[in-house]
């Protein structure tokens, strides 16, 4: 049996960025996260996989390549190289084929989604399957072009997504005996997706139905949404009510002083923080601070500490980060602040303090503020950096062009624990420095999430088959189908299923230990799906044959 344990998004922030070449410039050191499902990494991946009658199969970490389209709509492009990992270690002919991509992410760090510790291989195991994990076109190894230039991106669309997924599922041949037999039509397909990769999970069922048998989507962002502040009100609701009452009263703060265009007032707030480097320069004018102050709060507040939230699986204990902010702002000699918090002067006090002395370390180790966290040096190379394996560039494309998803303050009818004075074109700006291409360098981008929406039906889905499992503390359960606004509620053929999880809990087997809903989520839907499979007939069209 393997060990496993799921690594947070942060790991991956951090891991993914050591495998940037090292000359690369500064840049933000963490943007936003990008919504991925958990990283599994702690198993033996590198040796051979037994069948269930004891032949030795290839290991889970061996490479297989698939001749993709490089274009759905103009096959005169010719195909590239899609990399794919698979095993058929409880396959017996007749069972299904179960695909996932981990979506915006170089798939070899999610290899353990061929095993039996995730939602993918259990299903595999208990219905005789086989399991693929398919990389996302521009991520990773698979790369249409070889860079990722606003030229190259054209074919970066989720239309080409979905349209990839069903074009391998039609025409690969797997590498196992009959994997040449088992196209759509002739074997069930199951599309497992989380996150992002949910949200192409259930586009796919809604908008090329017929291809596969049943879709598991996980803590899928379904709808886009530009103006994502929602993305901090289940942190919010959840969080330690004593935090959240002095992060509300501290933000409010902030935004109070530099809304109150008091310089002094501003710099005092900053050095509170220690971060006056930030408005690094005296020519700095009123017109300069303006432009610090997005900076300076999202720097606080939105850009490090409160995405450690997302990070946190029940039993995890890998990313205490934002606990241990809750204790600094909370606990004084081992006695806690009752559920109205110590109010603003000790928060805000204790806020900063914590931040200097520990988390500017963290996050931005020896880099001064401006460099880690400035975000409007349009002329740096960091933005325009057009390696492949880039995945926060490929990333951002997604966002900047189609899904939005830009974090900040709530409405000022709502309390909120993110600044108000960050705004989503903060974000889009960066879009302007990123893809000047496309948007032209001082331009903002505006992404068409409307359009995405109307495409493929966002939360009011009806597709079948299909299965939602959403955890009411994923920080994006707002742009799931569990959205306090979302009046889909589902049906027999379209279940939504809710637990307490975190982002993508119930894809992990291990999940259902820490939590009892995550693994009644597990068991009905395995139920369904189960169900589902018996229920399929081969279609009798044997043209090819
Ligand atoms: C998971 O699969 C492995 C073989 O890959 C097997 O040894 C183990 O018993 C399985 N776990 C469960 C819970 O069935
Ligand atoms: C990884 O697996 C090894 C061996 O199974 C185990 O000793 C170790 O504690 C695991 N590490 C984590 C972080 O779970
Ligand atoms: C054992 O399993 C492998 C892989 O599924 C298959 O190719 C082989 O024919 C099987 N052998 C026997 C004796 O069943
Ligand atoms: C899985 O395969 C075994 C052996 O062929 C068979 O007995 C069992 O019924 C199959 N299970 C399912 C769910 O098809
Ligand atoms: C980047 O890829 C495009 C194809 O999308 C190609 O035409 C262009 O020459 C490449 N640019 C560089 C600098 O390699
Ligand atoms: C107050 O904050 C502490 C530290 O985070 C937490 O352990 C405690 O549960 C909180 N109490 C209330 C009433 O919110
Ligand atoms: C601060 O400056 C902005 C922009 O010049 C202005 O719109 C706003 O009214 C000012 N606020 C105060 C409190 O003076
Ligand atoms: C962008 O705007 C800045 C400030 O207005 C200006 O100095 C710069 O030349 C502009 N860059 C481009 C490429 O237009």
């Amino acid at each position: 049996m393997f060990g496993t344990s799921s690594l947070v998004t942060l790991v991956l922030l951090l891991s993914s960025a050591t495998a940037l070449p090292s000359s690369r410039a500064k840049g933000p050191t963490l943007g936003p996260p990008r919504p991925s499902i958990p990283h599994l990494e702690n198993f033996s991946k590198d040796i051979p996989v037994l069948s269930r009658n004891g032949t030795q199969l290839p290991a889970y970490s061996h490479a297989y390549y698939f001749d993709q389209l490089i274009d759905h709509m103009d096959l005169t492009l010719g195909t590239f190289k899609q990399r794919y990992y698979h095993t058929y270690e409880f396959y017996e002919p007749g069972g299904p084929i179960i695909l996932m991509t981990p979506g915006e992410e170089d798939a070899s760090g999610y290899i353990g989604y061929l095993t039996n510790t995730t939602i993918n291989g259990h299903l595999a195991q208990e219905l005789n399957g086989s399991t693929i994990v398919l990389e996302h076109r521009f991520f990773g190894d698979s790369n249409p072009y070889d860079n990722l230039s606003v030229q190259s991106f054209r074919v970066h669309t989720v239309q080409q997504a979905i349209d990839d997924l069903v074009y391998f599922a039609q025409n690969v041949q797997l590498p196992m005996p009959g994997g040449d037999q088992v196209a759509p039509g002739n074997a069930p397909w199951v599309l497992i997706g989380g996150s992002y990769a949910g949200a192409l999970t259930s586009y796919t069922l809604t908008s090329r139905p017929g291809v596969f048998t049943a879709g598991y989507a996980s803590s899928a962002v379904v709808q886009a949404i530009s103006d994502f502040w929602g993305y901090f009100e289940p942190i919010r609701q959840y969080m330690p009510a004593n935090c959240s009452a002095d992060v509300e009263a501290v933000i409010a703060h902030v935004d109070f002083v530099i809304q109150s265009n008091d310089t002094a007032a501003i710099t005092a707030l900053k050095m509170t923080f220690g971060l006056q480097g930030l408005a690094h320069n005296d020519d700095f004018a009123a017109a300069r601070i303006h432009k610090m102050v997005p900076m300076l709060t999202i720097s606080l507040v939105q850009q490090n500490l409160f995405f450690s939230w997302q990070s946190l699986q029940p039993d995890s204990g890998l990313n205490q980060a934002f606990y241990q902010f809750c204790d600094a702002l909370e606990v004084i000699n081992s006695v806690s602040a009752p559920a109205s918090g110590w109010g603003l002067d000790y928060a805000l006090q204790a806020w900063g303090a914590y931040w200097t002395s520990t988390y500017y370390k963290q996050i931005c180790g020896d880099d001064d503020d401006e460099t880690c966290l400035g975000t409007y040096d349009s002329s740096s190379p960091f933005w325009t950096y057009t390696y492949t394996g880039n995945a926060e560039r490929s990333w951002q494309w997604l966002l900047c062009t189609q899904f939005g998803f830009q974090f900040d303050g709530a409405p000022a009818s709502q309390p909120t624990i993110a600044s108000r004075i960050v705004t989503p074109a903060w974000g889009e700006r960066q879009c302007g420095y990123r893809f000047p291409g496309a948007f032209g360098y001082n331009a903002t981008a505006s992404p068409d999430a409307a359009g995405l929406n109307s495409a493929y039906k966002g939360w009011d889905t009806t597709a079948e088959h299909l299965i939602f499992a959403s955890g009411t503390r994923d920080p994006w359960r707002e742009a799931t189908v569990a959205a306090d606004g979302a009046t889909n509620i589902g049906s027999d053929l379209q279940p939504h299923l809710l637990s307490d999880g975190f982002h993508c809990s119930d894809l992990l087997i291990q999940e259902a230990a820490a939590s009892p809903q995550t693994k009644s989520v597990q068991d009905i839907a395995v139920s369904y799906i189960t169900q589902w499979i018996s229920e399929w007939k081969p279609s009798i069209n044997k043209q090819s044959a």
